[in-house]
């Protein structure tokens, strides 16, 4: 079984832009995001780490209004976009569960396990 999920570049709209999506296999339906901050590709499960809610306030609205960090709409906890690192908040010093992507030309992969 082929467990990713592939994204098209071109639906990715302007730097510091997330696109969510399911994941299917999962028991809970989860979901993940996939962000484009400072030229690079990174892949999140969303999920806080303070308590088991999701992150964006929104739907697919993960971002500060700066488009600087990523911000939980539950209590604010603040992470770096490029590592997924709480720098503020009750859940500082731990990370958001980071998923594994291979960019290629015009498409990236996320891979779900
Ligand atoms: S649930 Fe995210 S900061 Fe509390």
């Amino acid at each position: 079984m082929d467990n990713s999920v592939i994204i098209n570049k071109n639906n990715f709209k302007k730097s510091a832009d997330t696109i969510l999506f399911d994941i299917p296999s999962a028991e809970n339906k989860e979901q993940g995001f996939l962000v484009w901050f400072d030229g690079e590709f990174k892949a999140y499960l969303n999920q806080c780490r303070h308590m088991d809610v999701c992150l964006d306030w929104q739907p697919n609205e993960f971002f500060d209004e700066d488009k600087k960090f990523i911000v939980c709409a539950t209590h604010g906890a603040v992470y770096l976009p490029s590592t997924g690192e709480c720098i503020s908040g009750p859940c500082k010093g731990k990370s958001l569960i980071e998923l594994k992507v291979l960019e290629k030309k015009n498409e990236v992969v996320v891979f779900l396990d």
